[in-house]
């Protein structure tokens, strides 16, 4: 019997700018401390992207290490989906800049806007192509430039966001339609549109004609965040036929320790199965998961096999799962 297709990453790369902002450097101009921001959110530094390093660059840069580590090239690639909330311009979309600067032939290549829940998103439209047999090599990118959003006067929100890319290439392989499978093995995506004023950014080409700032309601977000995003990682555990207990690894998107935490007890997850990498990171909105899954591979923790759930909440109010067999 010939068996199902299935979406498989076959190759993750990341890229973080080289400057970086620690907390004592924010607090130089910022009423802050680092004491605060270690307190509450765990972050302890954030990269951040000179003028001149657009979030395109960011991207190529993530792709270029996801292609070699999955052995294909710029030439092979025939999709592009870029998860960004900081588009290199209000159009075209970041992903035809990347197409272009990476070399890529002519392809779909469009982006997806779901803020911090960006990746996950994404990478469910990938699977529809991928699995489908619409593209073969596809590129997945979660790039931002989240500090070209930040008020430096509203110390509640500038000290928590950074910069960054990853990326990963999506194959399409033959599994037996079992939770053994290698590939993308469950969704659960969500949004809540009338929680919106909870966290936005208060500029766009339609209401304002600029760009704006970001605006968070922190402590509101916070409280929906942990109930809903372990709603979110059974359902994604579900739809795989895999138990939460099963899981290898937990790979959260990356906004703060206690919210990790937090979903991590409600769930009875062992903290030590949780990837984190917000104290270096930051908050990368739709970069966090694939740089915390690049770094969890990169450091030989996430191994081919492992059985993985990615999670992520954020503007929108979107929040959402995945399940992922390496
Ligand atoms: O990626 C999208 C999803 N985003 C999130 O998930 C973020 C969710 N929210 C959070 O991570 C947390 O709510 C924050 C880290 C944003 C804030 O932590 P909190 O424990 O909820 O603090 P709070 O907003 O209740 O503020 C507590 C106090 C306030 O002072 P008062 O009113 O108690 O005197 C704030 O003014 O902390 C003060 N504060 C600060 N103090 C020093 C707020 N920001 C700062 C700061 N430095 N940067």
């Amino acid at each position: 019997m010939s068996g199902v297709i299935r979406s498989a990453v076959t190759g993750i790369g990341g890229y973080l700018p080289e400057n970086v902002v620690t907390n004592a450097d924010l607090a130089r101009t910022v009423d802050t401390s680092d004491e605060w921001i270690q307190e509450r959110t765990g972050i302890r530094q954030r990269h951040k992207a000179p003028h001149e390093q657009l979030t395109s660059d960011l991207a190529v840069e993530a792709s270029k290490r996801a292609l070699a580590a999955a052995g294909r090239t710029a030439a092979e690639v025939d999709l592009i989906v870029v998860a960004t909330t900081t588009p290199d311009l209000t159009f075209p979309a970041t992903a035809s800049i990347v197409q272009r600067k990476l070399g890529v032939p002519v392809c779909p290549a469009f982006d997806v806007q779901a803020v911090c829940s960006g990746f996950v998103y994404a990478l469910s439209v990938a699977d529809g192509f991928v699995a489908r047999g619409h593209a073969r090599c596809a590129l997945v990118i979660g790039a931002e430039e989240m500090t070209r959003l930040l008020d430096y006067e509203d110390r509640t929100t500038c000290v928590l966001f950074g910069d960054g890319a990853g990326a990963v290439v999506l194959e399409p392989v033959e599994g037996q339609g079992t939770t053994a499978d290698r590939g993308l093995l469950g969704f659960a995506l969500r949004c809540d549109g009338t929680k919106t004023d909870l966290l936005y950014v208060d500029g766009g080409p339609a209401q304002t004609g600029s760009v704006g700032h970001l605006r968070m309601l922190g402590n509101q977000v916070f409280k929906h965040a942990v109930i809903n995003i372990a709603e979110a990682v059974e359902a994604a555990a579900a739809k795989a036929g895999v138990e939460v207990s099963d899981v290898d690894w937990f790979i959260p998107h990356q906004a703060n320790q206690r919210i990790l935490q937090g979903v991590a007890n409600r769930l009875k997850i062992d903290e030590a199965k949780v990837i984190s990498t917000v104290a270096e990171h930051a908050n990368t909105s739709a970069a966090s998961i694939p740089l915390a899954l690049w770094q969890g591979v990169e450091d030989g923790r996430i191994k081919r096999g492992d059985l993985l759930l990615m999670e992520a909440m954020g503007g929108g109010l979107t929040w959402g799962a995945c399940t992922l067999r390496l």
